[in-house]
C-alpha cells in the first residue's frame, strides 16, 4: 500500500462523518472525497451557483478497464433511480464492461438503492446478506452500494460494521465517479466510500445505456427544496438544480430522432423547473410548450407537486398534442392540518382548486396521485378528509404508503400516537377506495377504441401484446410481434381489475404535432 492508499483508507476507515470537504480539500488523495454522509449537512442549501458542464468525458486511463469483464445493476426505488442505472450501465460499458443480468457471472454488482421507506431499505439489507455467497465464492467481485441510502450516515455507518463484504460505497452526487471508484476498489483492499453531502454541479453528457428504445427517462432536474417533514429526498438528492433547457429540448429530439415513441421528463418536483436560473426566466409550461413542438408521440412528466403547479403549465397541457392527458398529482393527505404538519404549503382547498382547473382545462383527464396514511397522531376524522378528498376528486389510481419515519426528518422526531395496526387497517379502507374508483374508471373504456403505444408481450402469455393509452391504462390484446414499439388502436372489450382487454384495430399512423 502507498501512502496515498494508506491515508485514503485511514479515512475510509472511520466510522465518524468527516463532512463538509469539498472535492479540492482532497485532492492530493486521487482527487477524491472521502467523507460519510450527514443529514444537518446536506440541510444546509449551498448558496453557490450551480455550475453546468457540458464536457463531461471518462479519463482516457480508465478505458479498457472493463475488458473481459461483466456487470449488473440491480435498481430500487424510483425512476430517477432507473434512469441514473442506465447512466452508471453507460459509464460502465465505455469503461469496457459488458451488461450481464447473472449476478454470479458479474465482475461488477451495484445496488442502486432506496431511503424513501423502511422496507425498501430493508430489502437492501437483505439482499446485501445474501451478496456474501456470492462473494465467497468469488472474492475477485467487486461489490457497490449507491444511490440514496448511500447519502444517509446511518446506512453508511451499518455498512462498515456489518456488511464488509462491500467495497464501495458512493452516493447520489458521484455517480460519474464511478471510474475512479472501480479504480480505487480494486487498487484497495479496504471499503471505498465516497459520498458528497453536498450535491454537485449538472453535467451534461454522461453516457447512457438506455433500457429499451421505446419509451426514455430524461431528467430535467435534479433534487428538491419542498422539505416535506417525513421526506427523506432533499437529503438524499441535495437542492434543486434544473437543466438547461436547451440541454433537454436536444435531448428529447435526439431521442426522437431515434425513433423513441414516448419520453418521461424526471425530477422530484418538476414544478419547481427553472425556480433556480438567475438569468432566465423559464418555467415548467415553457419547457412543455418547447416539447410539444417535437415530433414524437407522447410526453409524459413526473412528479408533480400542487404547490408550484400554475396556470401557464395547465394552458400549455390543455393543447394536448403528445402532451398525454394524464396527471401524477400527489396530494398524501385530504386533512388541512395533516398537510400543514407534513409542510406540504398547500391546503385542501388549494388542491380542489387546482384539480377544478385542471378538469375544466383537460377534461378528459386522469389524474392519479400518492397517499399516506398514519402520520404521527393522524385522527380518524382526518383519515375521513383524506377518503372524503379521493371521491370527490375521482382519483384513477393512487399509490398508498403507511408512514415510514426516516431518521433525520423532522416527522421522525414526532410522537405518535397511532398504534400500527390502526394505520395498516386505515390503508385496507384506503385501497379499497382505491380499487373502486380504478375499477370504475376502467370500465368506462369498455367498447371503446383507445391507442396503446405496444410495449412488449404480456408478462403471462407470449401471443398478448401490453402496452399503456395515453391516459396511461395497460391494455392486453393479441396481435403480432411486429406491433410492438407502435401505436395501435385497440377496441376495448373487457375491463379487469387492474387493466383492459382489447381487440387489435389498425397501425395509428403518427399525428401531426402542431408548430
Ligand atoms: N413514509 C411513507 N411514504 C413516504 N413517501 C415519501 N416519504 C415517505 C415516508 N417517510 C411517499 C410519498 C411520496 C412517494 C414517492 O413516497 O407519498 O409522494
Ligand atoms: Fe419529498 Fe416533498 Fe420533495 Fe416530494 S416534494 S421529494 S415528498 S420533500
Amino acid at each position: 500500500m502507498n501512502e496515498e492508499q494508506r491515508v485514503a483508507s485511514q479515512q475510509v476507515n472511520q466510522p465518524k462523518p468527516i463532512n463538509t470537504k469539498t472535492e479540492k480539500d482532497y485532492s492530493k488523495y486521487f482527487e477524491r472525497v472521502i467523507t460519510a454522509p450527514s443529514l444537518k449537512d446536506a440541510k444546509k442549501r449551498g448558496k453557490e451557483e450551480v455550475k453546468y458542464h457540458k464536457d463531461f468525458a471518462i479519463p482516457q486511463e480508465f478505458k479498457g478497464m472493463g475488458e473481459g469483464r461483466k456487470f449488473f445493476i440491480r435498481t430500487y426505488g424510483c425512476q430517477m433511480n432507473e434512469h441514473d442505472s442506465e447512466v452508471m450501465a453507460g459509464i460502465f460499458m465505455e469503461l469496457g464492461y459488458e451488461p450481464t443480468d447473472k449476478i454470479e457471472e458479474a465482475d461488477a454488482v451495484l445496488l442502486n438503492t432506496c431511503a424513501i421507506r423502511e422496507n425498501a431499505e430493508n430489502k437492501v439489507f437483505g439482499e446485501l446478506g445474501y451478496l456474501l455467497k456470492y462473494k465467497r465464492e468469488n472474492p475477485e467481485m467487486l461489490i457497490g452500494v449507491c444511490g440514496c441510502m448511500s447519502q444517509e450516515e446511518s446506512v453508511v455507518n451499518k455498512i462498515l460494521t456489518t456488511y464488509q463484504h462491500v467495497d464501495m460505497v458512493f452516493g447520489t452526487h458521484n455517480i460519474h465517479r464511478l471510474p475512479h471508484i472501480l479504480k480505487e476498489a480494486y487498487m484497495s483492499k479496504e471499503m471505498v466510500i465516497e459520498v458528497w453531502s453536498k450535491e454537485g454541479d449538472v453535467l451534461e453528457n454522461l453516457p447512457k445505456k438506455r433500457n429499451g428504445a421505446i419509451k426514455a427517462w430524461v431528467n430535467i432536474m435534479y433534487g428538491c427544496d419542498k422539505f416535506c417533514t417525513y421526506c427523506i429526498v432533499p437529503y438524499t438528492r441535495g437542492k434543486e438544480r434544473s437543466r438547461r433547457p436547451e440541454e433537454i429540448i436536444q435531448e428529447v429530439r435526439e431521442l426522437a430522432a431515434h425513433g423513441y415513441q414516448e419520453i418521461m421528463l424526471l425530477g422530484q418536483n418538476v414544478n419547481a423547473y427553472g425556480k433556480d436560473f438567475t438569468d432566465l426566466e423559464y418555467r415548467l409550461g415553457d419547457l412543455m410548450d418547447e416539447l410539444r413542438k417535437i415530433d414524437i408521440p407522447r410526453i409524459r412528466f413526473t412528479t408533480s407537486h400542487p404547490r408550484d403547479f400554475d396556470d401557464h403549465l395547465i394552458e400549455v397541457l390543455a393543447k394536448g398534442g403528445n402532451l398525454v392527458e394524464h396527471i401524477h398529482l400527489p396530494v398524501q393527505s385530504g386533512s388541512n392540518d395533516i398537510l400543514k404538519i407534513m409542510a406540504r404549503k398547500y391546503t385542501r382547498e388549494h388542491f380542489l382548486d387546482l384539480v377544478r382547473k385542471i378538469k375544466e382545462a383537460i377534461p378528459n383527464v386522469a389524474l392519479t396521485t400518492d397517499i399516506i396514511v398514519g402520520y404521527p397522531n393522524e385522527t380518524e376524522e382526518q383519515f375521513q378528509e383524506t377518503i372524503d378528498l379521493y371521491r370527490e376528486v375521482g382519483f384513477e389510481s393512487a399509490f398508498t404508503y403507511i408512514y415510514s419515519p426516516r431518521e433525520g426528518t423532522p416527522a421522525a422526531k414526532m410522537n405518535d400516537n397511532v398504534p400500527l395496526e390502526v394505520k395498516k387497517e386505515r390503508l385496507q379502507r384506503l385501497n379499497a377506495v382505491v380499487e373502486e374508483f380504478s375499477a370504475a374508471a376502467l370500465k368506462k373504456y369498455e367498447d371503446q377504441v383507445v391507442e396503446v403505444l405496444v410495449e412488449g408481450s404480456s408478462k403471462k402469455r407470449d401471443d398478448v401484446l401490453a402496452g399503456y393509452t395515453r391516459r396511461n391504462k395497460l391494455v392486453n390484446f393479441a396481435g403480432p410481434k411486429e406491433l410492438i414499439g407502435h401505436i395501435v388502436k385497440v377496441k376495448i372489450t373487457d375491463a379487469k381489475a387492474y387493466s383492459l382487454r382489447g381487440e387489435f384495430v389498425e397501425v395509428v399512423n403518427r399525428q401531426e404535432v402542431e408548430v
